[in-house]
């Protein structure tokens, strides 16, 4: 009788469904000219035909949705009652990111969703535990060790390496795939000064070298494949028709769920090793300015290994993406502005000029802001 009942309403539902992320994904496959997304829900599915036809490029989806609509506000709905709200409105972010902050946490749906690769790690953690990470973080960012310290990385990244590579490719006439280059860039910055690590993602600079600048990969690249396989597979949990089934394949550790499980069990044995041997190194002695090292030597005892690893990762998650795709984008703009690019080398040439003639009268004095 059961059965004969969840028929009855299932098959109706999911005809509907399938009628639906038709039509949805047909609209998708119209010159971007002719498309208009449909932002209003649908009765009973809500918003999950229009998602089911986009998620492979949500992010394009919800800016075109969030541009039509007059609040660029869109409430998601989708079936069982989930509902979220995807904003661009620069009232609703103050209110939710700063005026009524604590109302806005995480909340356990997320933290379960991304718990295996993040733990409780500041991109993953709400109250107390947050707001003690990112106290934490605020005073090591302004300390000027670590500024050095990043100073010193960038640099050496950015002259050892980046510079080279664009001078090679400009030599020999060949295409370079900016945004990968900035994304290895970005993570061999951000390991070395999350936790003093060089993964070497991009090739050392040798300007003599041949024009060879498509092979960038090198040898210890696993680490950073686990990592980014660890965070798209672990966004790609936030993107199934059924919000839980990721857990069914979780739990019979099947396809994604599995390759997950490889690539987060690679990274976090990778950081436990380094945050042991750091420990070993700080007893006896040794003083390093990483942020791993910091955050080890003033809230060591608070922090346990799991505690410090989630610290890292957090870390590295922050600026792996968010630099390279800013970035990227600035160097689009700026290839069709040529009169910002004029005003930015004219600022630049007056900055060296200024600071070359505060050399030349003060010798002996090295300015490092
Ligand atoms: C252009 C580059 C970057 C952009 C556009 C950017 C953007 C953002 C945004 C929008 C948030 C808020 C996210 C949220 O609360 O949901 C955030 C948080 C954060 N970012 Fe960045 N970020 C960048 C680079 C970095 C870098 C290089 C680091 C450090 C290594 C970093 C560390 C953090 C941390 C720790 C948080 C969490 C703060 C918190 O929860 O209070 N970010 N970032």
């Amino acid at each position: 009788m059961a059965i004969a009942l969840a028929a009855f309403l299932l098959i109706p539902l999911f005809s509907l469904g399938a009628v639906f992320v038709l039509r949805a994904w047909r609209l998708d496959k119209k010159a971007p000219a002719q498309r208009t997304p449909r932002t209003r829900p649908y009765p009973l599915l809500g918003h999950l035909p229009q998602f089911l036809a986009n998620r492979h490029r949500v992010l394009d989806w919800l800016t075109e949705v969030l541009a039509l609509l007059p609040t660029c506000t869109l409430v998601f709905r989708r079936p069982g009652g989930v509902r979220g709200v995807i904003t661009a409105n620069p009232t609703n972010l103050e209110h939710i990111m700063r005026a009524s902050f604590d109302n806005y946490p995480k909340g356990p749906r997320f933290a379960a969703l991304l718990h295996d690769f993040l733990g409780r790690g500041i991109f993953n953690a709400d109250g107390e535990a947050w707001r003690a990470q990112r106290k934490a973080a605020s005073y090591e960012f302004n300390t000027r060790s670590l500024r050095l310290f990043v100073a010193r990385s960038v640099h050496s990244e950015l002259h050892g390496r980046f510079l080279p590579l664009l001078r090679r490719a400009a030599g020999s006439g060949s295409q370079l795939n900016l945004q990968d280059t900035l994304e290895r860039y970005a993570f061999d910055n951000i390991c070395r000064v999350a936790f003093d690590h060089d993964p070497r993602q991009l090739p050392d600079g040798d300007d003599s070298a041949g024009p060879e600048v498509e092979s960038t990969a090198t040898a210890s690249s696993s680490f950073a494949d686990a990592f980014r396989d660890a965070a798209n597979l672990s966004a790609g949990r936030f993107q199934y028709a059924v919000p839980g089934f990721w857990m069914i394949k979780k739990a019979l550790n099947l396809g994604s769920e599995r390759r997950l499980r490889e690539s987060i069990a690679m990274v976090h044995g990778f950081a436990d090793r380094i945050i042991r041997s750091r420990r070993e190194e700080m007893s006896m002695g040794c003083e390093k300015h990483d942020l791993l090292s910091r955050f080890m030597a003033n809230q060591g005892e608070s922090y346990t290994e799991t505690a410090l690893r989630d610290v890292v990762i957090s870390f590295l998650l922050a600026g792996r993406e968010t630099t390279s795709s800013a970035l990227t984008w600035f160097f689009w703009l700026l290839s069709s502005r040529p009169d910002v690019e004029r005003r930015i080398r004219d600022e630049v040439a007056a900055v060296r000029a200024a600071e070359r003639s505060a050399i030349t009268a003060e010798p002996g004095s090295i300015s490092t802001s």
